[in-house]
């Protein structure tokens, strides 16, 4: 009887499916490759599958939310209410950007959805490259406002890919990549996690995005979002054994996770697929998925190089803090009546000579680390109230360095560094911006090191997500350009607030004086940070070897110094920094030209060569100008880059400066040595060079008229 009972059942099951099927909602991809299904499920609870030239890419994937205080259940129950389709197909140009026209080609699909009442829309766009949908609430009588418990979204991926993925941390991206199958992650989770910023990484398996996936048969999906505002980031909880991510959101204070107010729209989640490595690389999805950009006047912004007070301090050479006095307490201990250390970077003395490198190098701007007050106790104690922002120590000289560097033409860089407390920034925020309009300065680097305050939040709650995106807003009210460090990883918020130029949000050079980083892991930040925006990673480190400066210093950079210079070219930046210190930039002034060469916005890129973990080959012109470069990285493993020339117009001649690995050139035995040389070039054939096992080069190309 039982089993009779189940078995009709389950044909009735089995009857539902396929009439759910049969009604699935369709929608394709401008060139057909790719094929959305939206359906009901047998719960009438929403979900999707996308097929890519005919294979199955996500397989039936639940949609929705749990929800609490003002609305239920938006997990199961819906009426399909109606779909429309529709296509577009425009273009536009960023302010700056790695090409000066984007095409945004894509296939929309709205379904709408009805539960006890309650109004809930899924916008699915199909671009050539990938899918994005979000979820999108009406205003309503039903639903005001109400709290995101949890949302359902998944990628079920129905496979095994191989995974290049970072442990889930909603306080931190700083971490190595790890390398392995999906199923394998819950194995391997152990190793990859461990504390940083003071805060631990969720315990079940899970991974920040974006994270990169790569099919036994050569299909290549990146999964990550877009547009993140007023809602916490995502992460992906990994089911090994069904090959499942399903999405987790950063906590708020009181355990929920995001306070919904109607209208709404939550941010997309991105799909980008391809069989071809470099068109994820080449991908503008995400960018796309992003409004336009909200500021009238964008003249002021620009794309910037510049120079800092910084590595002294992380190869030992100079501190932060301008005293070694403990305790001291703004306000309480009198800065002028401390013990300076004599280690202090941050004097007007030595930031002249670094104006003076500027200038004369053609550098835009100097930042300076560690200038004002507050260091002794962020560094000793971690506590709240520490940093007013306008407050130099006794030996920074604002109003002399400013008529300083203004007299050289250059600008001093701030640098706000918040310790985690986005509350005390709030707090200052105006009265430092308008501090920096005063006294000549452009553009921050702002930092979020440590827990933060409020006290509960996380660098990726919905709080914190409010808070990047006030700050780029409120800074642009004073012309300010802004470079966030430690903030959560971007999803292309540039395209619509393009002062904020770039951000860290992953492990950048500071930590190759820290341990060093993997050959490795600059193939595969292309791939996976990437994605969302500029990275602020701060290349340019030519002395590699560390025991240059101190025979007990063992450390390196795990790069050969040709390398160092393609990191210009295959890490996109619209803020690039020459990281090392200026005396090495004069002892290996010839190395040293490319960087100062090498352009930073882009009129068009080529991705030439690229395969994550193993290698990058990137060609780009320069915006405006008949002039083109290239950089070629590789991993731990020697390899000949093949740079095909096609990119350049037909009919004309042209001269490229090779910057190469010298001969025996290794990133672990011999970094480095390094080859310079012109050569005329024959655009019909390819270009070969040797990379060294964890080598690169660098190309400035010139037409000969
Ligand atoms: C971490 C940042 O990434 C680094 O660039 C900075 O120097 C330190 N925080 C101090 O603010
Ligand atoms: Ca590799």
């Amino acid at each position: 009887m039982y089993m009779k009972r189940t078995r009709i059942s389950s044909l009735l099951l089995v009857l539902f499916f396929i009439i759910s099927t049969a009604t699935a909602q369709k929608l394709q991809s401008p060139d057909k490759q790719l094929e959305l299904s939206f359906s009901l499920d047998v719960n009438a609870t929403p979900s999707y599958s996308l097929t890519y030239k005919g294979k199955q890419i996500i397989g039936q994937s639940k949609l929705g939310f749990v929800v609490r205080d003002g609305a239920e259940s938006l997990d199961k129950g819906f009426t399909l209410l109606k779909t429309s389709n529709s296509a577009s197909n425009t273009s536009w140009e960023p302010v700056w950007g790695e090409q000066k026209v984007i095409t945004d080609n894509h296939t929309e699909m709205l379904v709408e959805l009805e539960s006890k009442g309650q109004l809930m829309n899924i916008r699915f766009r199909l671009f050539n490259d990938g899918l994005g949908f979000r979820y999108e609430f009406p205003k309503q009588e039903k639903i005001y406002c109400f709290v995101v418990q949890d949302e359902l979204t998944e990628f079920n991926l129905t496979r095994d890919y191989k995974a290049f993925w970072i442990p889930g941390d909603f306080n931190a991206n700083e971490y190595e990549y790890t390398t392995c199958n999906i199923s394998e992650i819950p194995a391997f989770y152990k190793k990859a996690v461990h504390e940083l910023f003071a805060q631990k990484p969720v315990e079940q398996p899970a991974t920040n995005t974006p994270v990169m996936l790569k099919s036994a048969d050569g299909i290549y999906v990146n999964i990550h979002e877009a547009a993140l505002l007023d809602y916490p980031a995502m992460q992906l909880a990994v089911d090994a054994s069904k090959y499942t991510f399903k999405a987790i959101l950063a906590s708020d204070a009181w355990g929920g996770k995001a306070d919904i107010n109607t209208p709404f729209h939550t941010p997309w989640r991105t799909v980008v697929v391809s069989d071809d490595a470099r068109k994820i690389l080449a991908s503008k999805l995400i960018l796309n998925l992003n409004e336009p950009c909200t500021y009238d006047d964008v003249s002021w912004i620009k794309p910037t190089k510049y120079i800092g007070v910084w590595w002294e301090m992380f190869i030992g050479r100079g501190t932060w803090n301008y005293t070694n006095d403990t305790h001291i307490k703004l306000g309480v201990t009198n800065y002028s009546k401390a013990t300076p250390n004599g280690t202090h970077a941050a004097n007007t003395a030595n930031v002249k000579k670094y104006i003076d490198f500027a200038a004369k190098h053609g550098f835009d701007q100097v930042l300076v680390e560690g200038w004002n007050e507050g260091w002794e106790d962020w560094l000793n104690t971690k506590r709240e109230y520490l940093y007013d922002f306008v407050t130099p120590y006794p030996d920074f000289n604002v109003k002399e360095l400013q008529a300083y560097a203004r007299s050289k033409g250059v600008r001093v860089m701030m640098h706000h560094e918040t310790g985690g407390s986005a509350s005390n920034y709030e707090r200052h925020m105006d009265n430092a911006f308008r501090f920096m309009n005063e006294n000549g300065y452009t553009a921050v680097k702002t930092g979020y090191v440590s827990y933060i305050r409020p006290k509960g939040e996380v660098h990726d709650g919905q709080w914190m997500i409010n808070h990047y995106a006030n700050v780029a807003r409120t800074a642009a009210k004073y012309k300010i350009m802004i470079n966030s460090h430690e903030a959560a990883r971007p999803t292309g918020l540039c395209r619509t607030y393009p002062n904020w130029l770039a951000q860290e949000s992953a492990r950048g050079t500071e930590y190759e004086a820290m341990g060093g980083l993997p050959p490795e892991h600059t193939t595969i930040l292309p791939f996976t940070r990437l994605m969302g925006g500029p990275m602020d990673y701060t290349p340019g480190i030519l002395q590699t070897i560390f025991s240059y400066y101190n025979p007990e210093n063992k450390g390196q950079a795990r790069t050969t110094l040709a390398k160092q210079l393609a990191y210009y070219v295959t890490i996109y930046s619209p803020l690039q920094m020459a990281a090392d210190l200026p005396e090495n930039y004069e002892r290996f002034s010839d190395a040293f030209q490319f960087i100062k060469d090498v352009a930073i916005d882009w009129d068009e890129t080529w991705i030439l060569e690229a395969e994550p973990g193993d290698y990058v080959t990137t060609a780009r012109k320069t915006k405006g100008k008949d002039e083109w470069f290239v950089g070629a990285i590789t991993d731990e493993n020697a390899r000949i880059a093949t740079i095909d020339l096609t990119f350049l117009p037909a009919g004309r001649k042209y001269e490229a400066t090779i910057y190469e690995d010298g001969k025996d050139a290794n990133w672990k035995t011999n970094p480095m040595t390094y080859n310079i040389r012109k050569i005329k070039l024959n655009t019909k054939k390819p270009l070969k060079i040797n990379l060294a096992p964890g080598g690169g080069c660098a190309i400035k190309i010139n037409e000969i008229k």
